[in-house]
């Protein structure tokens, strides 16, 4: 077909390595990448549903593109992710502009709905579920020297805050050789660092069988035999869930050395009583005792959070139990997040929604705290040692790069992004470092960034 595209993404990891899915699948027809709409052909808005503001920037987005829709009506709109499957003809409704509305599971499908969007006019696949892996999608990496690499879709928890397995469907995981298969090839492509891609990355496998038995693989098995893979340095994972946690993964990260020394590991809550009503099984002690089970196995290990202030009911003494273990937890780094409600999920229509300036007087008060605790956690990391994948540009020259335990890092000089080096750390902030060159350890073998997918 050809032309050229723009891609926009909105919200997670997860969404990040399907734009790269994306991109890839339209450079497989022989389009290039546009710097600005009106340089394209195709525009694609990425998106995202976890909180309301996603969905205003999007219906924001599409109202910016009418005009170029309407000096050239061979433009072709897409809108594709998250949101696309939670509002599916709504979005048409509202913007009738857009040619394709793409869901979750559709993506295989990009190249011909656009054809068909030419001769037929509005197009619209939004199926509810996949049966087969899409794991055979080319992808367009951005960096040559790390890639994510999904190992399941999906989740079947049921957190009442959350719509992603609304708009994702059941787990669906990934065959164990198949993910392998992926990994090896990345490697032999320069690929140092990958990052596997779960909602729930502790539940992977429940849905298969191993071949050849009727047992199941477990994440720990895939951790160690990704650990195995000639050439990769590095592996990271997002996210387990405190609630299917288990000793056998922390074995496998503690014995694993190419796993990195760090676990996102979402709390969403101090208070029992709101974790409860989240449905989050685990409670805030036993949060705790395993973040201590964590950090005995692996020393030095980061840990990160999420935590969303104002679920439905939340009284300042259930917040207080929040900043409490924040207190106790003393986490590298917390995302937070205000409760957005979401159609379709128990807590949106819940009784006692806090009002918004409560919300916001709480998020404010456990931002101060986190931050202070990141700066702590950060200056324990002045005057040592640490090893630095460079990342790319930083923000204010020099490079950027991130330590094993996923710390940003900023340097002066002129190093090639998937270089391995050490660096001695001069000063903290409270979500940066500040390191200076000791030497070059390695570098990561440029590899072609536009690959087709291992087959699978
Ligand atoms: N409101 C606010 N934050 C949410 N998250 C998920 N759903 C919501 C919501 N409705 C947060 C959770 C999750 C992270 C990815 O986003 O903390 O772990
Ligand atoms: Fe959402 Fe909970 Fe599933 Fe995470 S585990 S995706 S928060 S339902």
């Amino acid at each position: 077909m050809g032309g050229r595209y723009l891609l926009r993404t909105f919200g997670c990891q997860m969404n990040e390595h399907d734009s790269e899915r994306i991109a890839g699948l339209l450079e497989s027809d022989g389009y290039v990448r546009a710097e600005e709409a009106a340089q394209a052909q195709v525009v694609v808005f990425n998106t995202c549903a976890i909180r309301e503001n996603a969905d205003n920037r999007l219906y924001g987005n599409l109202g910016h593109l009418r005009p170029f829709k309407e000096a050239n009506p061979r433009l072709r709109i897409v809108v594709a992710g998250c949101l696309a499957q939670k509002d599916q003809g709504q979005i048409q409704e509202r913007a009738p502009w857009v040619d394709v509305v793409i869901g979750t599971h559709a993506l295989p499908g990009l190249l011909e709905l656009l054809k068909r969007a030419e001769t037929e006019g509005p197009q619209m696949d939004v199926r509810e579920y996949t049966e087969v892996f899409p794991s055979a999608l080319p992808a367009r990496r951005e960096v040559a020297h790390h890639a994510w690499v999904s190992i399941a879709m999906g989740c079947d928890n049921r957190c009442t805050f959350c719509i992603v397995p609304l708009v994702r469907g059941p787990q669906l995981s990934r065959r164990i050789g198949d993910v392998l298969a992926e990994v090896q090839d990345l490697a032999r492509r320069g690929v140092v660092e990958v990052t596997l891609l779960g909602q729930n990355v502790n539940t992977y496998g429940r849905d298969l069988t191993v071949p050849g038995s009727s047992r199941r693989p477990l994440f720990a098995e895939l951790l160690r035999a990704v650990n195995d893979i000639e050439g990769i340095r590095r592996i990271r994972f997002t996210s387990p869930h405190p609630h299917d946690f288990t000793p056998d993964v922390i074995e496998a990260m503690a014995e694993s050395e190419r796993v990195c020394e760090h676990i996102h590991f979402p709390m969403q809550s101090g208070s029992d009583r709101i974790l409860k009503a989240m449905q989050r099984s685990y409670r805030s002690e036993r949060y705790l005792s395993w973040l201590s089970r964590i950090r005995e196995a692996i020393p030095g290990i980061a840990v990160t959070t999420d935590i969303i202030v104002g679920f439905p009911g939340e009284t300042e003494e259930d917040f207080a139990a929040t900043l409490d273990v924040v207190g106790a937890g003393r986490f590298d780094q917390a995302f937070t997040f205000q409760y957005s409600p979401r159609p379709g999920t128990p807590a949106g229509t819940m009784p006692d929604q806090v009002p918004k300036d409560v919300v916001q007087d709480r998020f404010d008060r456990l931002v101060a705290l986190q931050e202070s605790i990141s700066l702590s956690r950060m200056r324990e990391m002045v005057g040592r040692t640490a090893e630095v994948l460079v990342e790319g540009v930083g923000r204010k020259g020099g490079v950027q790069g991130r330590t094993r335990t996923n710390k940003v890092v900023h340097l002066g000089g002129d190093l090639a992004p998937g270089t391995f080096l050490e660096a001695r750390i001069t000063s903290a902030h409270p979500h940066h470092l500040v390191g200076e060159l000791v030497r070059v350890t390695g570098v990561a073998a440029a590899g072609s960034q536009r690959e087709p997918a291992a087959a699978g």
